[in-house]
């Protein structure tokens, strides 16, 4: 049985409801949150108290004929997030559902708790009802893997969103749903470091991915920008969004492995070099030392770690092989993974 509240209200022909309305709402006297009754060809629309006299005159000069009553309505449903809209699954499985999730262009990337899988077509549905520019709804099903750093995705509602364009602070990325990394988190690292960077900087970014550093340096400083992935998908993502940004500074996009690439470099050195592939980073930094300029320069050395001590003990010490840190320059949480995994930034002066 639904719920029905007493309120005052009018009555008015089919025909004149919307033009009553209108004048209601710009009233004021609307009581938006219940629904308007319609039977036959009358519509009874609710109010939040009894008709004014400037009410009465306006409908007068609108030529609608009304007449006031007293009846029952029902609340209109509020829908606040999508789990309002998902329907037939236990309270249980709603409740454990995320509030958040990525919304990558036309696609929403949502991580789904395993007791939940079973409805994950509905749970995608009510995306889809919520968000309406949305195409297709994946369930993440697992963690991010391989050198290239995919996401495990399964179409759970829509269609299939092979290319979409996703925005960050102005900047639009041509992305492949599922064929490159995609991390909407890293937002703001992204914006941060294009706000550090000075017009005519020679830049490597090590592990480009889509150029979520790259393309937001170039869309705010003139600088020189090398941008390495070893991704084909990933670098064509890249040209991409070149021709669809206004950009101040020029990009480079490279195909390849960055602890290969330099030898094609010849002599050319960076006074900046990003080094995002926090699971091995490690790995690459004395390639990133070999190419810092002599004058020194700036390196970003991202890096998975519980916490923040682990990342600076093994930043100096490996780094102590080729150069010298000159100053720490800003270490950061960029973001938590999970509760005992964090990802982490050093910026270091290194000479
Ligand atoms: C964590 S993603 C970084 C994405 C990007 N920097 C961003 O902020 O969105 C790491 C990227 O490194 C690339 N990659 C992995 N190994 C590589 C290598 N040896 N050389 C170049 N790129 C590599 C992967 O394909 C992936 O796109």
């Amino acid at each position: 049985m639904v719920e029905k509240n007493k309120m005052s209200c009018i009555v008015v022909r089919k025909y004149d409801a919307e033009k009553a309305i209108k004048v209601l709402r710009k009233h004021r006297l609307l009581a938006t949150d219940f629904k308007v009754m319609r039977c036959k060809d009358v519509v009874k629309i609710p109010t939040i108290k009894p008709l004014t006299k400037n009410v009465k005159i306006a409908f007068n000069n609108e030529g609608i004929l009304f007449k006031e009553t007293i009846d029952y309505f029902e609340r209109k449903s509020v829908v606040k997030t999508y789990k309002d809209l998902v329907k037939n699954i236990p309270r249980e499985a709603i409740d454990r559902l995320p509030s958040s999730y990525d919304i990558v262009g036309e696609a929403i990337l949502i991580r789904i708790p395993e007791e939940a899988m079973n409805y994950a077509q509905i749970i995608g549905e009510a995306l889809l009802r919520f968000h309406k520019n949305i195409k297709g709804v994946y369930a993440v099903t697992g963690e991010t893997y391989g050198e290239e750093r995919l996401t495990p995705l399964k179409l759970i509602a829509g269609n299939s969103v092979e290319k979409t364009v996703y925005v960050e602070h102005g900047v639009k990325f041509v992305v492949n749903i599922g064929k490159t990394y995609i991390n909407p988190s890293l937002s703001f690292e992204h914006y941060r470091i294009g706000e550090e960077v000075s017009d005519g900087e020679k830049i490597l970014d090590m592990f480009c991915g889509i150029g979520g550093f790259s393309l937001t340096i170039a869309c705010r400083k003139k600088a020189e920008i090398y941008a390495v992935d070893i991704n084909p998908y990933a670098i064509r993502s890249l040209i991409s969004s070149l021709k669809i940004n206004k950009l101040k500074g020029t990009i480079y996009p490279i195909l390849g492995d960055s602890a290969y690439v330099f030898s094609k470099f010849f002599n050319k050195t960076f006074d900046r070099v990003i080094m995002n592939l926090p699971g091995s980073t490690y790995r690459f930094l004395k390639y990133a030392c070999r190419v810092l300029s002599d004058n020194g320069g700036i390196i970003h050395y991202y890096r998975f770690a519980e916490a923040i001590n682990e990342v600076i003990f093994e930043f100096l010490k490996l780094i102590s092989s080729f150069r010298s840190v000159v100053k720490i320059l800003n270490i950061r949480k960029v973001i938590e993974v999970s509760p005992r995994k964090r990802l982490y930034v050093i910026d270091a002066y290194v000479m």
